[in-house]
């Protein structure tokens, strides 16, 4: 979709429909908004006094213009209270009204940009937020359909009614173009069927990816991870066919002797359980696993292009878990990089055993600090739902960090507690550790676990079990795969390079 700014009055721009927006409670719309209402001889204001606009947030309504203006339709979305507006809500608002304007039929729309009336809100986040709620919001996957529904917003306006403020606002599209559009790339993979994405197209895409942003790029093989003894992807790997990879993405903006960002992400890109095998039901959705390991890809991507003033390098670990004659067995004892033995209670604890492997080989390559993105418990999916990821970190200066810049982009995250005494729950009688921690806690065990693997270094760990998936359209998600951690990734390595 193209997003074009253009300077001129709303009313008047021949498209085949508008999007404008109303705060909750008022009587009357205002800025643009009121331009509209009053080419259309008070349309809106009418409805909101017969009660059939209300401005709650995610209310669309489409009016017929009947010839009144050029436009054919014009969509009113509510923008809920006032006092409880923010960027987000202005995300998720364009997606509402875009997406009621798509099945309308539109393909060429024009919108306006938050901040009439709102004073706090910036040009340029405004340009941003409205850039990045039409990419994601209207965002499908379609590519196994031999009949999709083909219609589709193809050019977006955005029009502004003050010159001065243009420039600001084309390098926020900007902005948030490469910021959603590196989303959807994540959500493109983690809705990929299994037998689609395997841990050699995962390998693919980054090397792509990483051809066309001037990224380092390179991936270890089996026999280097056994020349490292990297013990827990080759355990996890050992049930599969697929040959496991461990991708490695490296960004150069920051001085040449600044230890760079790690960020890790799980790729396990169909999670069978193992031999501890999962019940069948739902089980399709483990081919989801991978959603930390594909937000990593798609962030170095970004950070790429968005050029930071920093050093980072992304480390996916990716496998299959599956059940077969040669798959490990609970009972067996592996060994980390790094010498720690885990003894494997659960084959389908499989996330924190190639975890531990990436954690221990970022140390050893001496990123700092670290961040893990993994769709590691469902315990920490029933504790936060799908809202919040758990957010684990050995550092409260680092975790405040992640956690804002999570703020900033609309991704939730929750510090969960992360005290030595649960670490009990996860000795073993014949082995350094156990990769299960019972039931109780069980997405604070698993980041103790991997915190063991993380040792002294600065580091965060979300588990994205939750948000990784959404169940239905909300806001600018679209039901599926939701891409979640792109846009905190990227925004803490931009917070980064500012010092
Ligand atoms: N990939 C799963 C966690 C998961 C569950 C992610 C549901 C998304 C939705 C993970 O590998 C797993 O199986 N975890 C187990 C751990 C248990 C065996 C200690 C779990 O959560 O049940
Ligand atoms: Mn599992
Ligand atoms: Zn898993």
């Amino acid at each position: 979709m193209e997003i074009k700014l253009v300077s001129g009055d709303i009313a008047q721009v021949a498209v085949d429909a508008i999007l404008v927006n109303l705060f909750e409670g008022m009587e009357k719309p205002s800025g643009a908004t009121l331009a509209v209402d009053e080419a259309l001889g008070s349309a809106i204001t009418q409805l909101i006094q017969e009660g059939e606009i209300k401005g709650k947030l995610g209310e669309v309504t489409l009016i017929h213009t009947l010839g009144k203006i050029p436009a054919k339709r014009v969509a009113v979305v509510g923008l809920g209270k006032k006092e409880a507006f923010n960027l987000d809500r202005a995300r998720g608002s364009v997606a509402e009204g875009l997406r009621a304007l798509r099945r309308a039929g539109a393909a060429r729309a024009a919108t306006i940009p938050f901040g009439d009336g709102l004073g706090g809100i910036d040009p340029a986040k405004s340009a941003r937020a409205v850039a990045e709620g039409a990419i994601l919001g209207l965002y499908t996957f379609t590519q196994h359909q031999t009949k999709p529904d083909e219609k589709q917003i193809r050019e977006l306006l955005l029009v502004e009614r003050d010159e001065t403020k243009l420039q600001e606002m084309e390098e926020g599209i900007r902005i948030g173009r490469i910021m959603a559009e590196a989303t959807n790339l994540a959500r493109d993979m983690v809705n990929q069927p299994a037998n689609v994405v395997t841990p050699s197209a995962m390998a693919e895409a980054a090397r792509k990816i990483a051809e066309g942003s001037g990224l380092g790029f390179r991936v270890m093989e089996r026999a280097e991870m056994e020349a490292l003894a990297m013990g827990g992807i080759l355990g996890v790997a050992q049930g599969s066919i697929q040959p496991p990879k461990f991708i490695i993405l490296e960004y150069k903006g920051g001085p040449a002797g600044q230890p760079p960002l790690g960020l890790v992400g799980k790729a396990i890109t169909f999670d069978s359980g193992g031999i501890s095998i999962k019940p069948s039901e739902g089980m399709q959705e483990m081919k989801g696993d991978m959603a930390g390991g594909a937000a990593v890809i798609a962030a170095m991507g970004a950070i790429a292009q968005l050029k930071p003033a920093v050093n980072v390098t992304g480390l996916i670990p990716a496998t299959e878990n599956l059940p077969s004659g040669s798959a490990m067995k609970p009972g067996d004892i592996l060994r980390i990089l790094g010498q720690k033995t885990v003894e494997v209670i659960s084959t389908d604890a499989e996330g924190r055993l190639i975890l531990a492997d990436a954690l221990a080989y970022a140390n050893k390559l001496g990123l700092k600090p670290l961040v893990d993105l993994a769709t590691l418990t469902g315990a920490c999916h029933v504790a936060l739902g799908d809202l919040y990821s758990g957010a684990f970190s050995n550092n409260q200066e680092l975790l405040d960090k992640v956690v804002q810049a999570g703020k900033e982009t609309g991704e939730r995250h929750w510090p969960m507690p992360t005290e030595e005494e649960y670490k009990e729950q996860y000795k073993s009688d014949v082995a350094d550790m156990k990769n299960v921690g019972g039931r109780w806690g069980g997405a604070i065990t698993a980041a103790l676990f991997l915190q063991e693997f993380a040792g002294e270094t600065p580091w965060v760990h979300l588990d994205i079990a939750g948000p990784s998936r959404s169940e239905r359209d909300r806001g600018y998600l679209v039901k599926g795969a939701t891409g979640v951690g792109v846009r905190t990734l990227i925004n803490l390595a931009l917070g980064m390079s500012k010092g």
